[in-house]
């Protein structure tokens, strides 16, 4: 193997994350619908490293199955109870050279960044394999380095080490420059550098850090700052986690705006990564854009819709609606106040009104469930009007049951339809109707429901 191939990557993941006061591990907080050790596993995935080693201690389990469930190729390694950063890859390489010593370069980086894109971990490995040393950190300048580890270089500029914020004094607490915790280092010299670590410092703790000052004895050490700052934030509380959020979200909407998506409001229009626009859609304010989510040309969704998962075409409107998995068509109307639960494929210039709740319904092109409607488990032709109140009744408490309306269909208002049950094409069907049989095609049903009149009647509280 060269030299310069990456043997090995570890991610740690094994800190509470104390300062986020919770009670789940730090990296399994999510950002932009997915946790920040995923969102890390897979930027460092990217890079193809021979081992991709996670390592876990608090709330080991969780953590490593969280690990393991998203990635089947990673690596648990568990840190034993002496805590810190330094402490957590001394366990990660004795694990990785129990069958002998590594070569090549190994990249370590800290789970707490959800934004870390395998751009700039290419860049540093890059970097660092040009630069012929034998460790390199990746940096970068912030306006408020309050809490991060001080980047401390001679009056060359050569780095010299890596103070941290509670150890800093007045001199180095004023550098700007600081460390994002993501390393690259040639495996002969890490085994070095992180032997002689100790825990003499403000936090009783390991330090990686130390380990820069003490691989300058092997090899040149050297810094490589980040193209972009946002990239290598690190999460320690939930003040740092919306701000890092917003920043990230805006950057997202203002994509959308250059290829041609109107946003009327991004300060409340939250967009995750992997949801797709279509040129000339409009997104009102307070829309929750989530998971796959494909939007067509000139379709309009919002206000006050979240969108999980769904394709909407061009064309279709979407108004104060949850749609959750669901197809809906071309020039297709929802809403407002609308949810469509998973499963959902609506026809061209279809309509789901106001208050309809849908779940694996099949609705044809053209066909309106205008009003007050639940529809599941159902298939709908196409051109059929759905009468405001009616219900699919789906349900017999154990299992669930399908129902079929055929094309043309007009459907009374307040109706029942007890599935199991198919209703043929060009049926008309009376208000009230409890349809329990199935109807065939070109007919008309209703069902008895006498009308009793009792005069004079009053409650008896009134007698
Ligand atoms: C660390 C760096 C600091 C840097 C900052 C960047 C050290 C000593 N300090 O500080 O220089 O500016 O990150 O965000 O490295 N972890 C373990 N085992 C542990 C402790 C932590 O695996 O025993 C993991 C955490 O899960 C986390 C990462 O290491 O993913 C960093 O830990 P954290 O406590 O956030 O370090 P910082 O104080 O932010
Ligand atoms: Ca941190």
């Amino acid at each position: 193997m060269a030299s310069s191939a990456l043997s090995a990557a570890i991610i740690l993941a094994a800190g509470e994350g104390t300062r986020m006061k919770s009670s789940k591990p730090k990296v399994l907080h999510t950002f932009a619908g997915k946790t920040f050790l995923n969102r890390v596993m897979d930027s460092v995935a990217a890079l193809n490293p021979g081992t991709l080693a996670v390592v876990v201690r608090f709330q080991g389990e969780r953590v490593a199955e969280a690990a393991r469930s998203y990635n089947e190729h990673v690596i648990v390694i568990e840190q034993d109870d002496k805590p810190g950063t330094g402490r957590a890859v001394q366990c990660a390489m004795e694990q990785l050279s129990a069958n002998g010593e590594l070569t090549g370069s190994v990249l370590i980086a800290a789970s707490d960044m959800p934004l870390l894109d395998a751009e700039t971990l290419g860049a540093l490995l890059e970097f660092h394999n040009n630069s012929g040393n034998g460790a390199t950190v990746l940096t970068t300048v912030l306006d408020d380095p309050t809490g991060y580890g001080r980047i401390i270089r001679d009056s060359e500029g050569n780095v010299l080490r890596i103070v941290e914020q509670k150890d800093a004094n007045s001199s180095e607490l004023a550098v700007h420059e600081v460390n994002t915790s993501v390393y690259v280092f040639d495996a002969a010299v890490l085994s070095k550098a992180i032997k002689g670590l100790n825990s003499n410092n403000a936090q009783g703790e390991f330090y990686l850090t130390d380990a820069l000052e003490t691989a300058k004895r092997e090899s040149a050490v050297g810094a490589f700052a980040a193209p972009d700052p946002l990239s290598v934030e690190g999460v320690n509380d939930r003040v740092q986690l919306a701000a890092l959020a917003r920043a990230h979200n805006l950057r997202v909407c203002e994509h959308w705006m250059r290829e041609g998506v109107d946003i009327l409001d991004p300060q409340t229009t939250w967009i995750e990564d992997d949801v797709i626009i279509g040129r000339d859609a409009v997104i009102l304010p307070g829309s929750f854009l989530q998971g796959h989510t494909v939007i067509g040309e000139n379709a309009v969704v919002g206000p006050y819709t979240t969108l999980i998962g769904a394709t909407i075409d061009a064309e279709a409107h979407v108004e104060r609606s949850r749609v959750q998995e669901t197809h809906i068509g071309r020039a297709a109307n929802i809403g407002p106040w609308t949810y469509l639960r998973p499963g959902n494929e609506l026809g061209e210039g279809s309509k789901a009104g106001a208050f309809v709740e849908m779940k694996k319904a099949h609705i044809g092109n053209g066909t309106k469930v205008p009003h007050l409607s639940y529809v599941g488990d159902a298939d709908l032709g196409e051109h059929t009007n759905i009468g405001g109140g009616t219900i699919t009744a789906n349900y017999d408490g154990v299992h669930k049951h399908h129902t079929t309306i055929g094309s043309n269909v007009h459907v009374g208002a307040g109706n029942l339809f007890v599935a199991p049950v198919t209703v043929g094409d060009g049926v008309t069907t009376g208000a009230g109707s409890v349809v329990r049989h199935d109807v065939p095609s070109d007919s008309m049903v209703y069902s008895e429901n006498t009308q009793h009149v009792v005069e004079g009647w009053k409650p008896e509280w009134e007698r």
